[in-house]
């Protein structure tokens, strides 16, 4: 067993805040890892110190043997780690291929063509001329699913993808990700959904005030007394977290 993607005590402070503490998280070549823990426990400051969005003040990143600590975020995404965002991040105003060819302004045949098979892969090619701002939360998130898989990242790091999702697009989000994992690629999923997080994790690490305080097998880690106390006082959300949040958001 390799870690592919790995953090090594990364602690980050925001003011007098300890978003990320002596955080060690690794992630396992070819599996599918959950991250999860309370609100304001600093998962999405891991993701952002991972992909150089955030700055670490101490500690490691590593993908595979190579230090990538506070690389910048293209970089980051140019050496293979993939990742979507907790708040979508998709220009309203272009149409869905058109967002999925930002990158790549010159529009080559090519590229609109790798772009239109991965807009078939996660089913919104019927939607790719209109434009993003009309697609639902949840085709917005499989949107950026897509772009992110153009680049063909050996690891996908996917911000709260069921967060605010109708069941039949979980279910979408869920299985994609099993093709994914069953192609080769390895996946680090922060989500709140609980039975999302158990159904496709093979690993999840808890993080509590940005510390680790557990890590293992989902049927462990669903009983697990530090686990229980750090969502003491949260809904330990088996329902939907963000209720009546559906396709209103501005990226
Ligand atoms: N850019 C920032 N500026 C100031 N505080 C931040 C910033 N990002 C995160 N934080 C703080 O760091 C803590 C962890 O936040 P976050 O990583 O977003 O948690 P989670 O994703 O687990 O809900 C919270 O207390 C949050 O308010
Ligand atoms: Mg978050």
């Amino acid at each position: 067993m390799t870690a592919l993607l790995r953090t090594e005590g990364v602690r980050k402070a925001y003011g007098g805040v300890h978003a990320l503490d002596s955080c060690t998280v690794e992630v396992e070549e070819g599996s599918v890892a959950g991250l999860i823990g309370p609100n304001g426990s600093g998962k999405t400051t891991l993701f952002n110190v991972i992909t150089g969005y955030a700055k670490a003040d101490e500690g490691h990143v590593y993908l595979g043997d190579r230090p990538i600590t506070n690389v910048a975020p293209d970089r980051v995404f140019a050496l293979g780690i993939g990742r979507t965002f907790q708040l979508t991040r998709i220009f309203a105003s272009l149409t869905v291929l058109e967002n999925m060819l930002v990158a790549s302004p010159n529009g080559r045949a090519a590229a609109r063509r790798r772009a239109m098979e991965q807009l078939e892969f996660v089913g919104i090619a019927g939607h790719h001329a209109a434009l993003a701002g009309t697609l639902s939360y949840g085709q917005r998130k499989l949107l950026e699913l897509a772009y992110v898989l153009v680049a063909d990242p050996a690891v996908i790091l996917l911000d709260e993808p069921a967060g605010g999702v109708n069941l039949s697009l979980v279910n979408t989000i869920a299985d994609r990700i099993r093709e994914l994992n069953a192609s080769g690629k390895t996946f680090l999923i922060v989500e709140h959904n609980m039975e999302f997080v158990m159904g496709l994790c093979d690993r999840v690490t808890v993080l509590d005030s940005g510390a680790v305080v557990a890590a293992g097998p989902p049927a462990i880690i669903r009983t697990d007394r530090r686990v229980l106390n750090a969502y003491l006082g949260e809904d330990l959300a088996e329902d939907d977290p963000h209720p009546g949040q559906q396709s209103v958001e501005q990226p």
